[in-house]
């Protein structure tokens, strides 16, 4: 199976931005983190990020008919990219969103997601660990 994950603006920014609710743990440490978990799986995973709406648009396009399923933790494009839902609608992956925080538990602005309204599953809360369960979702449900 192979499953595309994508990070959204200030992702990379990891274990420098807002440490009191992102953590320590930097966006490498959530790469190798994901990388060695798939490694013993039967999942080929690419991994992308990137701070422009544009170019998560292109990649998600791209993503047609390579992959099988989208893992999105779109960041603040989640509140605002109709584009981004759109992009995934058109190429109709089964997609799984996932955020490290609570969306719901912060500011009121967090809790509209546009990319909500096609993921199969929204995983929210879980640090790292919603990625792992997002992959695991995809696996046992869409695995071609
Ligand atoms: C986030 C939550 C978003 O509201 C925020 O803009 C982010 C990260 C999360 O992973 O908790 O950048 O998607």
């Amino acid at each position: 199976m192979r499953i595309l994950i994508i990070n959204g603006p200030n992702i990379n920014m990891l274990g420098i931005r807002e440490k009191n609710i992102y953590g320590s743990k930097n966006y490498k440490d959530l790469i190798k983190y994901i990388k060695e978990y798939t490694k013993e799986k039967d999942i080929e995973i690419e991994i992308y990020q990137s701070n422009s709406e544009g170019q998560i648009i292109n990649k998600i396009q791209e993503a047609y008919n390579l992959y099988d399923g989208i893992v999105i933790n779109p960041a603040a494009y989640t509140h605002t990219s109709i584009a981004i839902l759109d992009a995934l609608k058109a190429v109709n992956i089964p997609t799984v969103e996932v955020h490290l925080t609570d969306v719901n538990k912060r500011e009121d602005f967090r809790k509209i997601s546009y990319v909500s309204y096609f993921a199969k599953k929204t995983i929210k809360g879980k640090g790292f660990d919603g990625y792992i369960e997002a992959i695991d979702f995809l696996k046992e449900n869409y695995d071609k």
